[in-house]
């Protein structure tokens, strides 16, 4: 199903036209289709069907509560790495005995909340890792259930920045430290040792680096099963890429099979954390033009949403389509987007061919479902745009546009300065 489509030459999110959203919420504004996130987890689901595996939604990728609601329905769990995206996770309803801890900062007190959620694993990242959580397990009485996170060292052929297996990351745990540290978890009155993890990156496009990953990691499950020690848990991340020009990266339901496979006979849950693969094309950033420029023989089209709302561009020279929000008989014109934020490193494209569109005509930066939205910031006092859900005919609001007023909320002038 195609749910960003066009009805003459018109843009839709699925039964609602895009800028109809965007004169009723302003611009810039991000809209997710509840339709296209559903799709998504079940596509996982689908994929590792007649198993006991467990897709566990990356909250990272988008958290909003009603993003989060949508894909807990469908039966998913989540991949947190934060205390922040557990309460968000409770917020929104979901399942805690289905989600897992990742992250190399885990602090107390979010270990100590996690714990509380009794929530089904923490992915461990080091041996000094490992001895906090016991050590708090054993003051709150309970065992923690770990999965230490392998870094198995593998190159994921990826954005060095989401590159997180290579021996160099500050990922997981050097798979030579592994049997040992499982050894010593085995000995720990506040842990539970439940499963294996790695995470070898993101917007991986073939499956290859992850399956070189995967056997890495059940060749340590085997050598753990000679000792005796059991794990019922493979959890092998997330990182299935997804199309935003010319990638051709194989379809969840088809990866996720190809890893059953490589499990094999085994008695293991597979676990996966997909985030980008379930939001990432659900999801488009509607932005205005203020105007057009040209400095020497280059063409601006600045336009309303910049850096600050949407990061990817900037961050790792990712590539966004950009599509006219109604087509328009202008032609085309080679432009940078830019937004309004100062600094040169600011835009969604360089060098784009694109619809010329007049000053005050939409653009719709698209699949920018997932990394968009939870990287905005308030750069250049800019206030974070609102998030829309889609869902049939209508649509809501699922966060209000910041405002001034919530920015400057949290900030105070000490008495002495004010003299
Ligand atoms: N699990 C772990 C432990 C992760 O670190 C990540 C992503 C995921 C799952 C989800 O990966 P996904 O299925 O979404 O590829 N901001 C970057 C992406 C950073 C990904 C970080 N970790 C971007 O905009 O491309």
């Amino acid at each position: 199903m195609q749910v960003f489509s066009r009805k003459d030459g018109r843009l839709w999110a699925e039964g609602v036209e895009v800028a109809a959203i965007a004169d009723r919420v302003g611009t810039p504004c991000y809209i997710y289709s509840r339709a296209a996130l559903r799709q998504g987890v079940r596509a996982w689901v689908d994929g590792l069907k007649g198993t006991p595996g467990l897709v566990c939604y990356s909250v990272k990728a988008n958290g909003n509560l009603a993003v989060l609601r949508t894909v807990a329905a469908e039966g998913a769990g989540f991949d947190v790495v934060s205390g922040g995206e557990l309460a968000r996770v409770q917020a929104a309803g979901g399942d805690q005995s289905k989600v897992v801890f990742s992250g190399v900062g885990k602090q107390p007190w979010e270990i100590r909340k996690a714990l509380e959620a009794k929530i089904l694993q923490f992915n461990v990242e080091s041996a000094a890792e490992l001895d906090l959580i016991a050590a708090i397990a054993s003051q709150l009485g309970v065992r923690a259930p770990v999965a230490l996170r392998v870094n198995p060292d593998v190159d994921p052929r990826t954005h060095p920045y989401i590159a997180t297996g290579l021996r160099s990351s500050k990922f997981g745990i050097a798979m030579e430290s592994c049997m040992a540290e499982y050894r010593r978890a085995m000995e720990m009155d506040g842990l539970e040792v439940v499963g294996v993890d790695c995470h070898i990156g993101s917007q991986l496009t073939s499956t290859a680096p992850l399956l070189e990953a995967v056997a890495r990691v059940l060749d340590l499950v085997d050598r753990l099963g000679a000792e005796g020690i059991a794990v019922d848990n493979l959890d092998v991340g997330g990182g299935l890429g997804i199309v935003y020009n010319d990638e051709e990266p194989p379809a969840a339901d088809q990866w996720a099979r190809a890893l059953v496979e490589a499990v094999g006979e085994r008695d293991l849950k597979l676990i996966v954390e997909p985030g980008r693969s379930i939001a990432g094309n659900a999801g488009i950033l509607v932005t205005r033009v203020l105007r057009a420029k040209a400095n020497h023989d280059k063409n601006f089209i600045v336009v309303d949403a910049a850096m600050n709302d949407l990061a990817r561009p900037s961050l790792y020279d990712a590539y966004h389509a950009i599509e006219p929000v109604a087509e328009g008989t202008a032609g085309t014109v080679e432009a940078d987007i830019v937004g309004p934020v100062c600094e040169t490193g600011d835009f969604l494209a360089r060098g784009r061919r694109v619809a010329a569109v007049e000053p005050g005509g939409l653009l719709a930066v698209m699949s920018a479902g997932a990394y968009g939205s939870v990287m905005a910031s308030n750069y250049n006092a800019r206030p974070r745009p609102p998030e829309v859900l889609v869902d049939g005919g209508r649509f809501a609001v699922v966060r209000r546009r910041e405002t001034v007023e919530d920015m400057l909320a949290g900030e105070q002038i000490p008495a002495w300065l004010k003299g």
